[in-house]
């Protein structure tokens, strides 16, 4: 990591209409968070219950409104900062967690310009939180450095992830409401869950943490099935 960055820092985009989340996704999640999405909302309090940090702050990369988000969670930590760019997602997650206080700033970590070693130096005593978003990152698809420079970034942190590894159109052979075994690699996993001829999309996270804690299937809407997969680093 540069030992000191030269500003301008990468600041997010305020965006509505994002492919990876925005107007639409709130939408989604009006419909299936309380159906379609509640088995893996369940998984992910179970992976958060389970992450334990010595930090009270947390920074939340990607939060959205929050909606795989808990308040026994949250509650844990003295300050929560929170890197969203969406402003209706910002809006309704302080309405549905009223009593957490919550700064949201304005770095973008995901920039393929030192994103992640802005956020080590603005944040060097806080966890890092990256909630569904790494998996749709375009830095991580683009940049085959990126992945190591955010490790290295964050080498000192502690740090955790849930992203989407693997998505298809047709449903797995896996049982929705269970956590999916540990995979050794993608192909082992993906055959795991889909046959030929099914296409199934690599979001080329996999192992991205360095440590595979878990993974879980998301229903993400009628015809659309992703795998998700969490991991923590301890410095
Ligand atoms: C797939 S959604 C996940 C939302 C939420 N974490 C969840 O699990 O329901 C991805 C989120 O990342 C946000 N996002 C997109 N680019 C981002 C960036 N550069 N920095 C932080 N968040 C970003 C989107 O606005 C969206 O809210």
């Amino acid at each position: 990591m540069a030992d000191t960055l030269t500003p301008p820092q990468p600041t997010l985009r305020m965006h509505l209409f994002d492919a990876s989340g925005g107007l639409g996704y709130h939408l989604r999640a009006l419909h299936h968070r309380r159906t379609l999405w509640a088995p893996f909302i369940a998984q992910v309090a179970t992976w958060l219950d389970s992450w334990h940090v010595p930090t009270t702050h947390l920074v939340i990369v990607g939060p959205s409104a929050g909606y795989t988000l808990n308040e026994g969670f949250l509650q844990r930590f003295d300050r929560v900062t929170v890197l969203e760019p969406d402003p209706l997602a910002r809006f309704l997650l302080r309405q549905r967690f009223p009593r957490i206080r919550m700064d949201c700033e304005t770095l973008d970590c995901l920039s393929a310009g030192n994103g992640p070693q802005w956020l080590a130096q603005c944040y060097p005593d806080a966890s890092i939180l990256f909630t569904n978003v790494l998996g749709q990152s375009p830095a991580l698809s683009t940049l085959p450095r990126w992945m190591d420079e955010l490790r290295t970034a964050l080498a000192g942190h502690f740090w955790a992830s849930w992203h989407d590894v693997l998505s298809a159109t047709t449903p797995p052979l896996a049982d929705g409401d269970r956590p999916l075994e540990p995979a050794n690699t993608l192909p082992e996993l993906a055959g795991r869950c889909w046959r030929w001829p099914t296409e199934v999309c690599d979001h080329d996270s996999f192992g991205l943490v360095g440590r595979q804690e878990g993974l879980a299937l998301w229903h993400l809407a009628p015809g659309q099935w992703q795998i998700v997969e969490w991991g923590t680093h301890s410095p």
